[in-house]
């Protein structure tokens, strides 16, 4: 089977790490027997400054006919805030329905962490982030728009039906994990009563039906406290988008930085997409100084989801390789080795 694959370099560092994630694709193709197709597209700041359009018509339904996409990064420093990231991004995420954000924080050997006494042995679990719904969905407004008298608004929405197959789709990964078998669901139920009172309600009925895993529990403040005190209590974490999005850049600290945090935006019957965590960075565009590792890493995930097993685990075994033997020693743009030179390196050792 040939694997289809819409590249998306987009913006800033994007299409530097996305390039080094590519030359990685081609090198395990070698030895694996992986056959794939690629078909770039030019979405991001640059396009839309050319030509006004984010996503355009029809793209959503070409995307879907792919078995995977490949995402670098959006934001352009001469574009509003948002435009981007809503357009495209969100219209992706939301548009092809990928309502699970998957995002690993895992501490690969010889990588340093600023948490004391703690290593790969403590550090590995993974975020199960919604990604469909809560304050992403846009809606909301202004009234009395730049006068004192301002109001703004902007809607939080759960449904019953997003919050149970997420919740259903973290207890699944608990139990494939087969690690402690702990799924812990983070919240603010103790201030947002009616969002949060339906994730509370759905878990424990979800949670009826899974037995064999233990649940866990704990408010969203508390969790960024435990990420860092004691991030050996995690093994699954399951949250909505908001908390998610946060909770997963201190994660991302913590795994050694965002040159390595990866993830995987999920329609476990549709299309997925894989993008580093990280954003366009553009005050690194164009110096070869970006950390390609998470670009690296989300390509592995992809892989992983599109059923070719042995070149993501050769990937991830390169990784963990490369990062043991001391080599990156820093993950930090500029601190750590050129983007080509680490795309190369792991090039070489897929091949
Ligand atoms: P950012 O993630 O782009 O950069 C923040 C910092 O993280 C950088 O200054 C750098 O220190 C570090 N960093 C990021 N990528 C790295 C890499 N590959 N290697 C090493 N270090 C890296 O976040 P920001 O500065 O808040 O946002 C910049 C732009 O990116 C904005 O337009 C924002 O909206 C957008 N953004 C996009 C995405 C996405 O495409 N998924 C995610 C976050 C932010
Ligand atoms: C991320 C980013 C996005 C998010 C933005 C750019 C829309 O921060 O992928 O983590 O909030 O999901
Ligand atoms: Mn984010």
């Amino acid at each position: 089977m040939v694997i289809k694959i819409a590249v998306i370099p987009g913006d800033g560092i994007g299409p530097e790490v996305v390039r080094e994630g590519l030359k990685v694709l081609e090198a395990v193709a070698g030895p694996t027997g992986l056959k794939y197709e690629l078909t770039h597209y030019d979405f991001g700041g640059d396009r839309y400054l050319a030509t006004g359009e984010v996503l355009p018509e029809g793209a959503l339904e070409e995307l879907r006919g792919f078995d995977a996409i490949y995402l670098g990064a959006v934001g352009h420093p001469d574009v509003a805030p948002g435009v981007i990231e809503k357009g495209l991004l969100l219209g992706i995420r939301f548009g092809l329905d990928q309502y699970v954000n998957l995002r690993p924080i895992k501490l690969y050997p010889g990588v340093w962490t600023p948490i004391k006494d703690k290593g790969p042995e403590e550090i590995d679990f993974i975020v199960v982030r919604e990604n469909t719904e809560d304050m992403y969905i846009g809606t909301g407004g202004f009234m009395h728009y730049g006068t004192p008298d301002e109001v703004a608004t902007q809607v939080a929405m759960y449904s019953r039906k997003g919050t149970e197959r997420i919740i259903r789709y973290a207890f699944e990964l608990a139990r494939k994990r087969n690690k402690a078998k702990k799924l812990t669901m983070v919240d603010k139920s103790n201030v947002l009563t009616f969002g949060h009172d339906l994730w509370v309600r759905t878990f424990e009925a979800v949670a009826a039906e899974y037995p064999d895993i233990q649940k866990d529990h704990a408010y969203v403040d508390a969790t960024c406290m435990w990420m860092v005190k004691n991030p050996e209590w995690f093994d699954v974490i399951v949250t909505t988008n908001m908390f998610g999005d946060i909770i997963t850049d201190l994660g991302a600290m913590i795994q050694g930085g965002m040159g390595i945090a990866a993830s995987g935006n999920i329609n476990p019957t549709g299309t997925s997409m894989f993008e580093p965590i990280h954003g366009s960075a553009p005050k690194y565009a164009g110096q070869n100084v970006a950390n390609p590792l998470a670009s690296i890493c989300a390509l592995s995930m992809l892989l992983e989801h599109v059923g070719e097993t042995e070149a993501a685990a050769r990937i991830e075994r390169a990784i963990t390789d490369i990062l043991g033997s001391g080599k990156i020693p820093d993950l930090s743009a500029g601190e750590c080795p050129p983007t080509s030179e680490i795309g190369e390196m792991v090039a070489k050792a897929v091949s």
